[in-house]
């Protein structure tokens, strides 16, 4: 008899193509799709964001309204609406509530870069609309893979006010971290607008040092726990790395509910042979036998972005990142004086942090014909970086999993690291990249020198690391063989 097809609904707060801050949405986006392809049930649910309509009418895509719903919170009832886009064969389910979503920023105000104040009632609307969503299409889950903070309260939930709820009998629930540094963390004065009872305000519940913690209900909560990558799993488990949290991991990993399991990179949107981004504006897309062609594409990169008589012989270093501590801003620019002593071109898309965003603006007026700064969120600038850099870095303080040096990898721009997380299980020093230890300018700066010596001294071995960068294979099918493996796992519990 055939198998009944899983079903799987994956929640997040962000998924490619419709909302995107960070590698949360190329994630969910991409094991949607290709859990679909390998015959799962999948269906994703997410917030409908102002950037949602945009994409949706960009994308040309039909929305269809299914259904309105009621919540309470804080004993007001609530209103809200389901609709439903279908994208790469999978259903989206779109959380409408425009007072809450219908905004230019996702998280933050885009003017005063501050989370927005209300963040907290807006993902408790979002969590409990969930449950009643699933319940209206009557789509019933097997697993709820729920992802990062934003909701964090459904494991709550599904094992509070919806646990007699004959509809969720069989539903298990998996938690993704895929950044333990944001942990929705909230004064205690609003724990009721969660609707939850005080009881669940301990250590062994939703209190963290007198807080409210959104990351910490999803971790206790949910039947299993993974994050992005296996050396993340061990690291959290650390005061180094658990933003106070490590015990709770410590406890998880103990009675074998913490998983870390890699994420895969979707080549059909990252390839340097197929990507549409290249071939719109270059007219050009190359694989590891035509690296020429991604000498043309540094050529043009360079020259249209104002480098008078750009030259091969100078390495082009490459990040496309948020602005943020995490990613080894501060190690950056302590140097950057003298990394520009260094014969190189340098190219940073990034937002974030002002402080960032200020300094880099006013590094790239003192080097004009060495530098490019764009401030912004640029898709198809961040696919031209990816193609025309010779070197990515990407010295992060922590990193869980992280996808450009991955995609850097694909296009033969050789990764230089930090031994850490994601990083550490990814990329192979001397082999296809450059990989430091310890988090400091110096030891950044010797790894980068390395690659610069190797890329002006030696064109044959960096050839062959690129090469060899090129054929590392990252695809999400050992990540969604793994998922499988744990969702039967958790079914069978
Ligand atoms: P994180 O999720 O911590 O930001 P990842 O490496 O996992 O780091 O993923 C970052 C993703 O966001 C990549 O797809 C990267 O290309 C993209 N990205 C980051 N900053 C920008 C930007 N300013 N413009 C366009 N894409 C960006
Ligand atoms: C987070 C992490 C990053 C990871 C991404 C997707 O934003 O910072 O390392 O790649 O999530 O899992």
């Amino acid at each position: 008899m055939a198998k009944n097809k899983m079903k799987v609904l994956l929640v997040a707060s962000e998924a490619v193509p419709f909302a995107k801050v960070g590698g949360l949405a190329d994630v969910v986006g991409a094991q949607g799709k290709i859990m679909q392809e390998e015959g799962l049930d999948v269906r994703i649910a997410i917030p409908k964001y102002k950037v949602v309509s945009d994409n949706i009418e960009k994308l040309g895509l039909k929305v269809k309204p299914s259904f309105d719903f009621t919540i309470s919170l804080e004993n007001r009832e609530e209103k809200g609406r389901v609709e439903e886009v279908v994208y790469a064969g999978v259903t989206y389910y779109l959380i409408d509530r425009p007072d809450y979503f219908m905004r230019e920023g996702i998280y933050t105000d885009p003017q005063s870069r501050q989370d927005y104040p209300d963040n907290l009632r807006r993902f408790v609307f979002f969590s409990r609309a969930i449950l009643e969503c699933a319940k209206g299409v009557g789509f019933q889950p097997d697993i709820i893979h729920v992802h990062d903070w934003q909701t964090g309260l459904i494991p709550v939930y599904l094992r509070t006010d919806y646990k007699m709820d004959s509809f969720f009998r069989q539903t298990k629930c998996v938690f993704t971290i895929h950044n333990l540094a944001y942990q929705g963390i909230f004064p205690v004065e609003l724990f009721t607008l969660t609707g939850l009872d005080w009881k669940y305000f301990t250590i062994h519940g939703l209190e963290y040092y007198g807080h409210l913690n959104l990351m910490k209900g999803g971790i206790v909560y949910s039947d299993v726990t993974t994050t992005v990558s296996q050396t993340y799993a061990k690291e959290i488990q650390t005061p180094e790395y658990g933003n106070g949290l490590e015990g709770v991991m410590s406890d998880k990993a103990l009675y074998g509910n913490l998983y870390g399991i890699f994420n895969g990179v979707d080549y059909s949107e990252w390839h340097p042979s197929t990507d549409t981004y290249l071939k719109e504006h270059f007219g050009i897309n190359y694989d590891v036998d035509t690296l020429d062609k991604k000498k043309e594409i540094k050529l043009k990169y360079l020259s249209e972005n104002g480098i008078k008589k750009p030259d091969l012989n100078k390495p082009l270093i490459g990040i496309v990142s948020r602005l943020v501590d995490q990613k080894g801003w501060d190690i950056i620019l302590e140097i950057i004086d003298q990394l520009f002593k260094e014969d190189i071109y340098f190219t940073v898309l990034g937002t974030g942090k002002y402080e960032y965003e200020n300094r880099l603006r006013s590094v790239k007026s003192n080097y004009p014909d060495k530098m490019i700064v764009e401030i912004g969120f640029d898709i198809p600038n961040s696919h031209y970086i990816e193609a025309a850099s010779d070197i990515y870095l990407m010295p992060s303080r922590f990193e869980p999993c992280g996808l450009n040096q991955l995609y850097s990898l694909a296009y033969g721009t050789v990764p230089v690291v930090r031994y850490t997380g994601g990083l550490a299980d990814t990329v192979k020093d001397g082999k296809t990249g450059f990989v430091f230890k310890n988090y400091n300018p110096e030891d950044m700066m010797a790894a980068l020198k390395k690659a610069i010596d190797m890329y002006r001294t030696s064109q044959d071995k960096w050839k062959k690391l690129m090469e060899n960068a090129m054929k590392e294979d990252w695809s999400w099918k050992k990540a969604i063989k793994s998922y499988n493996e744990l969702y039967d796992k958790v079914m069978a519990k």
